[in-house]
């Protein structure tokens, strides 16, 4: 294994649909006891790929302490602007199932699932589960996960494999000590699944040569917008600038994070949420998409904001009635109207948030305010009738 330590770099140069070439290149799940993957994943300092960041030993070390566990690998990727959990599990199937039996051995699990969309992606972990029968530990079931933005919220991902509409729900307990059926769970995303495998073959040290040393490793990235939509991996603290090479034209700012993100108009900002706090940002699920300069940036958060004010299941009062009033005030100020109209937006934003079940609300206000601060010249150019691009609005 010490010479392949020198070769494999991260996920995407260790993929291999098949389990043939999956352990001709990384070799068979390297079994751990309990202790030993927490110990590992805690000097490793891997945190959670989904969007919150959350440190993974901690998670799973709550999960260990109760009985009958369950887990999840969450592959659901609503989010529109993302394709690097789709392209990891056709790409490299094996990595994430061999993650989450490591996952499933930390917490002695009964049960553990995986909750994928029918597709290309659902086919590649049926396929490849069928060749490892004999390998791994537990049996795995795979849920379906329907292709709406919430479904993979943590309480929608606990609804669906209960048998309910993969709807978020307010808990009262947090799902490590109380989520499938009140059995303690551990939902994890696919590429955290991927990585926790790779740390335990190849140790902490390996996963700490990329990276930062507060936040090592490396995350896998969609572009889109004014680049090629692709998935890239490259290490956390890379400049934004950097990821983006290759734009034809100049490009003016890039939203951070997917649709719950932030618009970051430095492009030599590293992409590390150390650095994106100052701009109330955070890499959330790697997803950036690249605004150049002769789209409305004003016209793009207008067109998020709706997407996101009709992907709510409409259950709580911020997303039935708050969500709707924020997608029109910005396509309001998008079509150039008043001036009181960014204030309003920004009382919305506030009466949204933390009012709701789950982050849904909150990823909007985030999303609204971040566009009202970086598109402010646009605003005043709107309300004198110009735009940056006029055939754009
Ligand atoms: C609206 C919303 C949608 C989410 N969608 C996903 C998703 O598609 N996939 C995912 O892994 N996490 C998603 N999350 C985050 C999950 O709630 C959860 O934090 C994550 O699956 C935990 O895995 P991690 O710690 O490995 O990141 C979403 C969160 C919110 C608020
Ligand atoms: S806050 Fe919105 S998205 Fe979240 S549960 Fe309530 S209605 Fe659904």
């Amino acid at each position: 294994m010490t010479a392949l330590v020198h070769k494999i770099t991260g996920l995407l140069d260790a993929a291999a649909p098949d389990l043939a070439t999956h352990l001709a290149r990384n070799g068979p799940v390297p079994w751990r006891r309990s202790a030993a993957l927490v110990g590992e994943l805690r000097e490793a300092g891997l945190t959670g790929r989904g969007g919150a960041g959350f440190p993974v030993w901690r998670k799973i070390s709550t999960v260990a302490e109760g009985r009958s566990a369950v887990v999840i690998g969450n592959g659901a990727e609503g989010e529109p602007a993302s394709d690097k959990d789709h392209t990891l599990l056709v790409r490299a199937p094996h990595l994430v199932l061999d993650g989450l039996q490591l996952a499933a051995e930390a917490v002695r699990a009964a049960e553990v699932y995986l909750y994928v969309p029918i597709g290309p992606a659902a086919d590649a972990v049926r396929a490849a589960l069928a060749e490892r029968t004999q390998w791994d530990a537990m049996p795995v079931t795979v849920v379906t996960a329907p292709g709406y933005f919430v479904a993979g919220q943590e309480s929608a991902v606990v609804a669906a494999v209960e048998g309910r509409p993969a709807l978020p729900a307010d808990r009262l307990e947090l799902t490590p000590r109380a989520g499938v059926h009140g059995r303690p769970t551990l939902v994890q995303n696919v590429e955290t699944l991927a990585h926790t495998a790779q740390i335990a073959r190849y140790g902490p040290a390996w996963f700490r040569r990329r990276g930062t040393a507060e936040e090592p490793g490396t995350f896998l990235v969609t572009v889109s917008g004014a680049v090629p939509r692709g998935v890239r991996e490259v290490p956390i603290g890379v400049p934004l600038g950097e990821l983006l090479a290759g734009a034809t034209t100049g490009l003016r700012a890039a939203l951070v994070g997917g649709y719950h993100g932030t618009w970051v108009s430095d492009l030599s900002t590293p992409l590390s949420r150390k650095a994106l706090v100052p701009v109330g940002g955070s890499i959330g699920a790697g997803v950036v998409i690249a605004l150049d300069n002769v789209h409305c940036g004003l016209k793009a958060a207008a067109d998020v904001t709706r997407y996101l004010a009709g992907q709510s299941a409409r259950q709580c009062g911020p997303c039935r009635n708050g969500l709707p009033a924020l997608a029109a005030t910005m396509t309001a100020l998008a079509d150039g109207g008043g001036p009181d109209l960014p204030e309003r937006a920004r009382k919305l934003a506030d009466l949204v948030e933390r009012r709701g079940a789950c982050g849904h609300p909150d990823g909007t206000a985030r999303f609204v305010r971040s566009s009202l601060a970086v598109f402010g010249d646009e605003i005043a150019r709107h309300q004198r009738g110009t735009c940056v691009a006029r055939s754009g609005r």
